[in-house]
C-alpha cells in the first residue's frame, strides 16, 4: 500500500528561541534530526522490493535542509510554507501578547479564522494547500511531506477528517515521522514514531 509520512522540519534557530515565522536554518539539534529522519524512514520502508519516495518540502530553508539527506527526488512547493504570520513575523508570543494585546486575544478566541494583519489565517492555509492535496492523492508512489506545523496540521486534518474547528490546536511535535496508512474502507490510520 502507498504510504503518506508527515514530518515538520528539525528545530530551527527560531523554534530554540521561540520565535514564529522567518527563514531561519537549523539548529545543532535540528541537524541531527534530519540524519535522524533518513533512518527512521529508511526503516519504515518495504524491505522486499526496491521503492520510491517522493520528499516534497516548503520553499523554507528549514523543510530543505531537513530533506538533504533523504536518498529520493526532492519538490519544493510554495503552498506549503509556514502561515504568513504577518506584522508579528520573527515575534515570540509573549511579545505580541504585549505589542499587539488585541491581536492575541482574538487569536486565541478565534484562531481558525484570525488572520495576522498583513499575514494569514488557518482558514487561508486550509485553502492554499488544497493544490499539494491534489497531488498528494494523484500520487501513486509513496509521499513524505516535510513542512511546518500549521501546514502539516491542514494536511493531516484533511485525510483523518479532523473538523475544522480542531485544526488549529492538533498536536503535531518537532521531531516526530507520522506515517498514514490507507485503509480499505477508505479511511487511514495513523502511526506516530517520535525520531531523537
Ligand atoms: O513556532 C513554529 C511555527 O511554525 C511558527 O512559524 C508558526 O507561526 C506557528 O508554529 C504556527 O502554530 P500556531 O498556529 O499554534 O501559532
Amino acid at each position: 500500500v502507498r504510504k503518506i509520512w508527515l514530518s515538520r522540519h528539525g528545530e530551527s534557530e527560531y523554534n530554540q528561541k521561540g520565535l514564529i515565522g522567518g527563514n531561519s536554518s537549523l539548529s545543532n539539534r535540528g541537524e541531527l534530526y534530519s540524519r535522524a529522519l533518513r533512518e527512521a524512514l529508511i526503516a519504515r520502508l518495504p524491505q522486499e522490493e526496491p521503492v520510491s519516495v517522493a520528499v516534497w518540502t516548503s520553499t523554507l530553508k528549514r523543510t530543505i535542509e531537513t530533506a538533504r539527506f533523504l536518498p529520493f527526488p526532492k519538490l519544493r512547493w510554495k503552498a506549503l510554507d509556514e502561515i504568513d504570520a504577518g506584522i508579528c513575523d520573527g515575534m515570540t508570543y509573549e511579545q505580541i501578547a504585549e505589542q499587539y494585546p488585541q491581536e492575541f486575544e482574538m487569536r486565541k478566541k478565534d484562531k481558525l479564522r484570525y488572520r495576522y494583519p498583513s499575514g494569514e489565517s488557518y482558514m487561508d492555509v486550509i485553502q492554499r494547500v488544497e493544490p499539494v492535496i491534489i497531488e498528494l492523492e494523484r500520487e501513486r508512489e509513496c509521499v513524505l511531506v516535510v513542512a511546518h506545523q500549521a501546514v502539516l496540521r491542514a494536511v493531516y486534518a484533511y485525510f483523518m477528517n479532523v473538523p475544522p474547528e480542531d485544526i488549529p490546536r492538533l498536536s503535531m511535535p518537532l521531531h516526530t515521522l507520522i506515517e498514514l496508512t490507507p485503509m480499505p474502507d477508505g479511511t487511514m490510520s495513523v502511526q506516530r514514531f517520535p525520531v531523537d
